[in-house]
């Protein structure tokens, strides 16, 4: 059977795709860093990680590890990256170095003994604002919202003339918007490595995920997502800390499903090619709040709405998926509720290191949160 490379297989995204391709019969090596953010500071292979796995331990950045992780690899699937888009806004060199430069190490070698197929996490984040609709059925980019009317609590987008606009599903064919270096990294490794699939006969496959959760989601790692973040406040008695008026709107996509796409696009036919991996349904902050307190048996402890706003966010952004629904033949098998329980249930075994206040703090500091 083929043999996949993982590059940061033992984080989050990379142990469940590892657990996906051992169980369709793939062989899997992992390179990974450990890195302390995501490990903690001992630096162990987590024991979530299946033992079938082989794992290199080392940086995407370095090329001798980087060749030597390839040899014998049929596939790859790039997954090593530095996630925190706050994070990304004050650590942008560390940014830069992780995403782009390694993805040009990873390329360089690939450059020299191509593989059968490279898949390459993308991000939603390099849409910005999603689509938009106006009052007479227009669909429009959503553009940004400045400063002035965040801080005059003015949280939707409204067209020219004032009107409010109404959010739509957005589709792989909308302009990308880069507002955080994260959604600038993002989009230079989905390019990279589509023009040097391109260049090199790699078939190549961009996947852009949307808000992913469950199961490993690092709680100790404050730059992890919102759900994480609200569950480590939840565990330790507290409310969730929710931004603006929490109506802002994210599409939430279950781990597992998106294990299931890293598998489908290595098989698929259809390379040289770009893909929203989410849910097709779009909830608000508040209500995903309300929802984790429900399954946590926390119902006593309401969200905080602070109106506070963290720079860059944007207002909503939820996927189109009918072209990967088309085209990879891939439905979301999770439903929202069961996902939140089996998160909770994970959860309930580990000591929540709330670490949230500390990176909120930080971008207090940095005048990121306003
Ligand atoms: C961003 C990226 C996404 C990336 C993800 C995880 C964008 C558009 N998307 O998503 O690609 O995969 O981060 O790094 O940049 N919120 C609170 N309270 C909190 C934390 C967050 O209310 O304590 C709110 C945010 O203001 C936001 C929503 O929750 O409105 C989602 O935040 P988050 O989970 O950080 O993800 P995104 O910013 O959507």
């Amino acid at each position: 059977m083929a043999r996949v490379l993982i590059t940061g297989g033992a984080g989050f995204i990379g142990s469940h795709a590892t657990d996906a391709l051992l169980a369709a019969g793939y062989d899997v090596r992992i390179l990974d860093n450990l890195s302390p953010q995501v490990h903690g500071s001992d630096c162990q292979r987590p024991a979530y990680l299946a033992r079938e796995a082989e794992l290199l331990v080392g940086d995407v950045t370095e090329a001798n590890i980087v060749e030597q992780a390839l040899r014998g690899t049929d596939m790859v699937l790039h997954l090593a990256s530095a996630v925190g888009v706050g994070q990304s806004m004050y650590d942008i060199e560390p940014y830069v170095r992780t995403n782009e430069l390694g993805t040009a190490v990873l390329l360089q070698a690939l450059s020299r003994h191509p593989v059968e197929r490279l898949v390459v996490a993308s991000s939603m984040s390099i849409y910005g604002e999603g689509l938009y609709r106006t009052h007479d059925q227009s669909v429009v980019d959503g553009g940004e919202r400045s400063v002035e009317r965040l801080r005059r609590g003015e949280w939707d987008l409204r067209d020219a003339s004032g009107e409010l606009l109404e959010p739509v599903p957005t589709p792989e064919t909308k302009s990308p918007s880069l507002s955080s270096v994260y959604a600038l990294n993002k989009f230079a490794q989905e390019r990279m490595c589509l023009i040097t699939g391109k260049a090199y006969g790699i078939p190549t496959l961009a996947l852009r995920f949307f808000n992913v959760f469950g199961p490993r989601q690092a709680l100790s790692n404050p730059y992890t997502g919102v759900l994480a973040i609200f569950a480590a406040r939840l565990l330790n008695g507290r409310p969730p800390l929710v931004f603006e008026d929490g109506e802002q709107r994210r599409d939430f996509v279950h781990v597992h499903d998106v294990a299931r796409a890293c598998r489908i696009a290595l098989e698929t036919e259809h390379a040289q090619n770009v893909f929203n991996v989410g849910s097709g349904q779009s909830r608000t902050i508040l209500s995903v709040a309300e929802d984790l307190a429900d399954v946590m048996g926390r119902r006593d402890i309401k969200p905080e709405i602070t109106r506070k706003f963290r720079a860059g966010d944007i207002r909503h952004c939820f996927a189109d998926i009918g072209k990967s629904r088309d085209l990879l033949g891939l439905e979301p098998h999770i439903a929202f509720k069961d996902g939140l329980e089996e998160l909770a249930a994970y959860l309930a075994d580990q000591i929540a290191d709330d670490q949230a206040e500390r990176a909120t703090n930080e971008l207090l500091q940095r005048g990121l949160v306003a």
